[in-house]
């Protein structure tokens, strides 16, 4: 692991959003997301078999405002039980979309009304929490942004959703899951798109400021990433802005963006019309690939990443160490398997990772107990222990938490919902437990989540 991995994760369509977007009242309707069956040609041959909220696209990019409300109706028009999760929103805990925790699972034909009002503007996302494998893995997940109520004024805004698909030569799906993948690394896809596409092209001003939002919403793949030009910032992370003066990744030091992990880049878009910034993945044994590009088009509107200022800080209370609670947590293998759970929110039919050493059901949590609990309003400070050899984005619910510390580097200044602990890491995380309700703990390598990596942490 090298200096700059250690630094931050560790280490369709999505159009621009016109500046237009600030300041139009949320309608008072529910918007409606209907998941459904799709089909979808990755290649030339049509894959079938995929889950998105219409017959032939991706999920949508979701706006929403910071305070204001969003009413969204989730209708499941599958044959399986479902429930929609919004990773990273502080909300109220019977909106988060966690089966048998905060709801009831949705049925085929059923619907369930989310309201909520966003406390915190950033780059956030949704994806289902019951039948999270074989939804995600077949294509549902998206991009939420929610738009700071005041707009930092950037001249383009790009959404990328990363991911990938495990698709045979014919385009068909390729079983999502291997037993040996989930007792290690999680199995990988093999078309890596972005926004469902391979190296997309974007068009946006020549000159411009655009906030390119990269989030990873793959169920395996920890995305080494950097950008083709140094005229750019990260500004913000996992939702939260960020000190601008962090630098940048490069290919020899790339950022490491776990599953469920995004980075807001500011970047200068060239000013020559057809000129290019790529965004650029390392993959193992590989030049670095494009995941996607921005195309400099039109008059170079000349401006500069001086003018930019840091987006205003999401509310979020400030933990106090000398006064926090230590809560311990071990992540790692169990040494027991089987114990699929009864629930119908879908079981791999194995157990290989535990907390505390307890392999946890998973989405079907009857008769198991929270891992901690807290009591509101206090601080916390959760020491996060890697027992294994691989690494776990770990990933907690309705609560935003600051890393501490950690045995193995320098934790920077974040406000994150997902930690990525790295092999042999012991890393301390704080936070004020100020959101009350149960709160789904997890690993989101998505294979790991269902085959007992996932608990829950209570706040009384
Ligand atoms: Cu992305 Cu339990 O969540
Ligand atoms: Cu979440
Ligand atoms: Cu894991």
């Amino acid at each position: 692991m090298n200096r700059r991995d250690f630094l931050i994760g560790t280490a369709a369509s999505a159009g621009a959003l016109g500046a237009g977007g600030w300041g139009l009242a949320a309608a008072g309707e529910a918007q409606q997301l209907t998941i459904q069956p799709a089909s979808f040609a990755f290649r030339e041959t049509p894959t079938e078999g995929l889950v998105s909220l219409s017959p032939d696209a991706p999920p949508p990019v979701l706006y929403g405002t910071q305070g204001e409300p969003m009413r969204l109706r989730v209708v499941n028009r599958t044959e399986d039980y479902t429930a929609m999760h919004w990773h990273g929103l502080r909300i109220a805990n019977a909106m988060d979309g966690v089966p048998y925790l905060t709801q009831m699972p949705i049925a085929g034909g059923e619907s369930f009304d989310y309201e909520f009002t966003p406390p915190d503007a950033g780059t956030y996302w949704y994806h289902p929490h019951c039948m999270t494998m074989a939804q995600m893995a077949h294509g549902l997940t998206g991009v939420m942004v929610i738009r700071e109520a005041e707009n930092p004024g950037f001249d383009g805004d790009q959404a990328i959703n990363l991911r990938d698909f495990r698709l045979d030569d014919q385009g068909a799906f390729l079983p999502y899951y291997t037993a040996r993948g989930a007792a290690r690394g999680g199995t990988h896809g093999n078309v890596l798109t972005a926004n469902w596409l391979q190296a997309p092209v974007y068009d946006h001003p020549a000159g411009g400021l655009v906030r390119l939002r990269v989030v990873n919403t793959d169920t395996t793949r920890i995305y080494k990433l950097h950008l083709s030009t140094d005229q750019a910032r990260i500004i913000a992370w996992d939702g939260h802005p960020v000190d601008l003066g962090i630098p940048l990744p490069s290919a020899q030091e790339p950022l490491l963006a776990g599953p469920g992990q995004r980075v807001d880049f500011a970047v200068r878009m060239p000013a020559d019309e057809g000129q290019t910034v790529d965004l650029l993945a390392e993959l193992p044994g590989q030049p670095a690939r494009t995941m996607a590009r921005m195309r400099a088009i039109g008059a170079d509107l000349a401006r500069d990443l001086r003018e930019l200022k840091p987006l205003p800080a999401n509310p979020i209370a400030r933990p106090d160490l000398a006064k926090a609670e230590v809560h311990d947590f071990v992540f790692g293998w169990t040494p027991e398997g089987g114990a699929p759970n009864d629930g119908y929110c879908g079981s791999m039919g194995y157990s290989f990772w535990s907390i505390n050493r307890t392999p946890w059901a998973g989405d079907a949590a009857k008769g198991s107990g929270p891992l901690a609990t807290l009591e509101r309003g206090k601080s916390y400070v959760l020491r996060l222990r890697n027992e294994s050899p691989n690494l776990h984005p770990i990933h907690l619910h309705g609560l935003a938490f600051v890393p501490v510390r950690s045995n193995l580097r320098k934790l920077p200044a974040l406000v994150t919902d997902t930690l990525l602990l790295l092999k042999d890491e012991v890393a301390e995380i704080a936070l004020v437990a100020d959101n009350p309700g149960d709160w789904a703990f997890h690993c989101h390598v998505i294979e790991h989540q269902k085959t007992g990596l996932a608990g829950y942490i209570r706040v009384t």
